[in-house]
């Protein structure tokens, strides 16, 4: 079976930016941010909070979360590695906070410069003062399904990373596919594995296109009943510490397939249709949604 609703994190913004080589003007990101929050999405990845010297393209997330439009209904998150992170999200009003560790050693230590115990002693300050402050906390888990560095990686090491989330008071759990090398079968076992430690409607599953498996995954996903999926609009992005690693899973084509399945969303398409052929656009990218670029022709 599948869930009625469907809640949907925007990552176009973040995931989807974070890796452009020229910087993107503030005021596109600006607008960026207020018409995907516009179309109706209950989460819009904003920015992050990271060393400018490590992701220079983010380094503008303050001047963007004090320039936006505040829409009612959407969370606005922001990436917060460490209390330095998470002291500019306070200050720049973020909704919620994301700690971002990974099931793989190497990727910890490329993405986040530490080992993946080391990562949960930083985020747990991290999680202590989002709690004092009444911010959100959200912990997602690269190379969930697989690791550029190291291959193959157990599903005990995703459950290993979820528990110590849940334990720090995360209110999601978000199990990334970063180099989208998933199939469906192996997707609904890692979710099932991590539903017996995180209540099934606190899991996330954000995948990236890379195979071509994203839509799939997140079918086996839902059968396993995940029902939040992150994706980007006009499938944006990749990630620097990924090689070969490409943008989310399109928005557009998420929406297009949700909704043809008769699950809610309350994310008007046609307006992420426009949105899409817009930043692309505008940043000189081509617009990697099929349904998107399918919509606009019709
Ligand atoms: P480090 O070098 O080990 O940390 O980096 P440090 O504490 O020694 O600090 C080094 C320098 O960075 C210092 O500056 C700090 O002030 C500065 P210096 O004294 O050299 O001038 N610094 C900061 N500046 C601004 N904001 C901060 C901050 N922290 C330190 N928060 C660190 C550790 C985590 C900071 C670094 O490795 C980093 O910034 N990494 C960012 C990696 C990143 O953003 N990756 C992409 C996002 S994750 C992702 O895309 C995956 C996801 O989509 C899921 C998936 O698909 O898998 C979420
Ligand atoms: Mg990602």
């Amino acid at each position: 079976s599948y869930p009625d609703y469907v809640k949907l994190v925007e990552v176009g913004p973040r995931d989807g930016l974070q890796n452009e080589k020229s910087q993107v003007p503030t005021e596109v990101k600006v607008e960026l941010v207020n018409r995907l929050a516009a179309a109706g999405f209950a989460n819009v990845e904003a920015g992050s909070f990271v060393s400018p010297k490590w992701v220079p393209q983010m380094a503008d997330s303050a001047a963007v979360m004090g320039a936006i439009e505040r829409r009612q209904g959407t969370i606005y998150s922001v990436l917060t590695p460490n209390m330095k992170g998470f002291e500019a999200a306070v200050e720049a009003g973020a909704d919620e906070v994301l700690i971002f560790g990974a099931a793989s050693e190497a990727f910890s230590q490329k993405n986040i410069n530490c080992s993946i115990a080391e990562s949960i002693e930083r985020f747990a300050p991290v999680a202590r003062a989002a709690h004092d402050a009444g911010i959100r906390l959200r912990g997602s888990i690269s190379c969930s399904l697989g690791c550029p560095y190291q291959g193959e990686v157990a599903p005990e090491a995703v459950v290993d990373v979820a528990r110590r989330y849940l334990d720090l008071g995360c209110v999601e759990v978000d199990v990334a596919d970063t180099i989208g090398v998933g199939t469906p079968r192996q997707t609904a076992a890692v979710m099932a594995a991590v539903a017996r430690v995180v209540p099934v409607e606190r899991i996330a599953g954000h995948f990236h296109d890379t195979y071509g498996q994203s839509l799939a995954n997140i079918v086996a996903a839902m059968q396993v009943g995940v029902a939040i999926f992150h994706a980007s609009v006009a499938g944006l992005g990749g990630c620097p510490y990924a090689k070969g690693a490409t943008g989310n899973v399109a928005t557009e084509d998420v929406l297009y397939m949700l909704h043809g399945m008769g699950i809610r969303t309350g994310v008007d398409l046609d307006a992420v249709v426009g949105i899409g052929l817009w930043i692309s656009q505008r940043i000189g990218r081509r617009n990697e949604s099929r349904a998107g670029n399918a919509l606009a022709a019709r």
